[in-house]
């Protein structure tokens, strides 16, 4: 067993492990790849600082993100095909996740379907939820959602149409893939990987395929996503949501103050500072950058989270110090899950927790809730001064 100190350290075994169509799915941005970019970089902008002789001991990551209790303020974030990148994906990490004390996620493309994971798992998580043209599919995915019992509901706000990812297009990403003299060359690579896939039948978009009508290749994202996502979604119509769900409300993929004031009048309980991990709009600020003046609009009014580009837990502490309540890790867990599975999960909410723990009482605070600027030095520059 490799010693893992990092969330480095698992990347590296998940680029071995997995194969290169689903690694390359994870590790990409839209076009370019700026915001993707941008969205790790950016942290290391932020310093610290250094505080000493101050009691560090009774440190607590302990919180709440709406309202529910949480290990440490970190859930993990909505990922499509989980199911792809370890066999049962989606259940290894909502275990992980629930072992831990921090809310899971499922994506509306997952693999494993809303009722699978359900089954398998033993307490709430949170379902994640596309905006599509179809309306009954959508009320059905709410009920489905309250029927397994899940404390919260997260509308995705920053997809009605995919941004471009070279990388997929290439590789012709599909789930399950497609199979090509190139990409059984390289599975053939991936033995563990392969044992646990034949090992399942859990290989197709659980939550479509049986449930959605007009899709010609569910398999394919692309042709998926272009067919049936709501390109004329607009705020009206995320109220029409909030009508078929009367549980607590996450609006995910706000970058500005104008929609985050928006997303308070629909009634959301939190919003999440987003850009999608850089997979859409290329050229977006990183959401660090973009956090500030959301926390200043609506701050007060309605709890603020964020995610992208977190991949430490001085990440985490510069998010809940500039004024986020909540945090999610997309990337930093799939690197866990494609390296180890469950454990790999674990290891990477272990890695960030302690991280996160050190890191707070090095700048000789105790209580993760009552993190502030106080502890930051942000550049003068950071939230730049732009002309809109
Ligand atoms: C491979 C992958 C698939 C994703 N799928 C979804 C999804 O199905 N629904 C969604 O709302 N966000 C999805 N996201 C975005 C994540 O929820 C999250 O916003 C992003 O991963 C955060 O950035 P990070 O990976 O740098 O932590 C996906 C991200 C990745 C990397």
């Amino acid at each position: 067993m490799p010693v893992i100190t990092n969330i480095a350290d698992l990347k590296q075994i998940y680029r071995r492990r997995v194969p290169k169509m689903f690694y390359d799915y994870a590790e990409s941005g839209s076009w370019t790849e700026q915001t993707f970019r941008e969205n790790t970089t950016d942290f290391d902008k932020i310093y610290l600082r250094q505080r000493v002789a101050i009691d560090m001991t009774g440190r607590s990551t302990a919180s709440q993100m709406i309202g529910q209790d949480v290990a440490m303020p970190v859930g993990l974030a909505p990922v499509g095909l989980t199911g792809m990148q370890h066999a049962d994906g989606e259940i290894k990490a909502a275990r992980a996740a629930e072992k831990f004390g921090v809310p899971f996620t499922l994506s509306t493309m997952s693999i494993c379907s809303i009722e699978d994971v359900a089954e398998n798992t033993t307490k709430p998580f949170w379902m994640q939820v596309y905006t599509l043209k179809d309306d009954e599919f959508m009320q059905r995915l709410f009920d489905r959602a309250r029927d397994a019992k899940c404390s919260a509901a997260m509308i995705t706000v920053d997809l009605q149409m995919l941004g471009q990812r070279h990388k997929d297009l290439k590789n012709g990403l599909s789930a399950p893939p497609k199979l090509t003299p190139k990409s059984v060359a390289n599975m053939m690579t991936k033995v563990h990987w392969g044992l646990g896939m034949l090992g399942t039948k859990r290989r197709f978009f659980g939550n479509i395929v049986g449930h959605a009508k007009g899709v010609t290749d569910p398999s394919s994202l692309s042709t998926w996503t272009s067919e049936a996502f709501d390109q004329a979604l607009d705020w009206d119509r995320i109220r029409q949501f909030r009508k078929m769900w009367d549980g607590p409300l996450i609006i995910k993929g706000i970058m500005d103050p104008v929609d985050a004031r928006e997303a308070l009048n629909v009634g959301a309980d939190a919003i999440i500072v987003s850009n999608h991990g850089g997979r859409q709009l290329d050229g977006a600020l990183s959401a660090i950058r973009a956090l500030p003046a959301i926390v200043d609009a609506v701050g007060d009014k309605i709890e603020v989270h964020l995610d992208s580009g977190i991949r430490s837990g001085q990440d985490v502490l510069k998010a809940l110090s500039l004024g986020a309540k909540g945090t999610y890790i997309g990337r930093a867990f799939v690197y866990g899950l494609g390296a180890m599975g469950e454990a790999g999960v674990t290891r990477a909410l272990e890695v960030i927790h302690k991280e996160l723990d050190s890191t707070m009482g090095l700048c000789g605070r105790r209580d993760v809730k009552t993190l502030d600027r106080d502890i930051l030095l942000v550049p003068e520059d950071f939230t730049g001064r732009w002309t809109v």
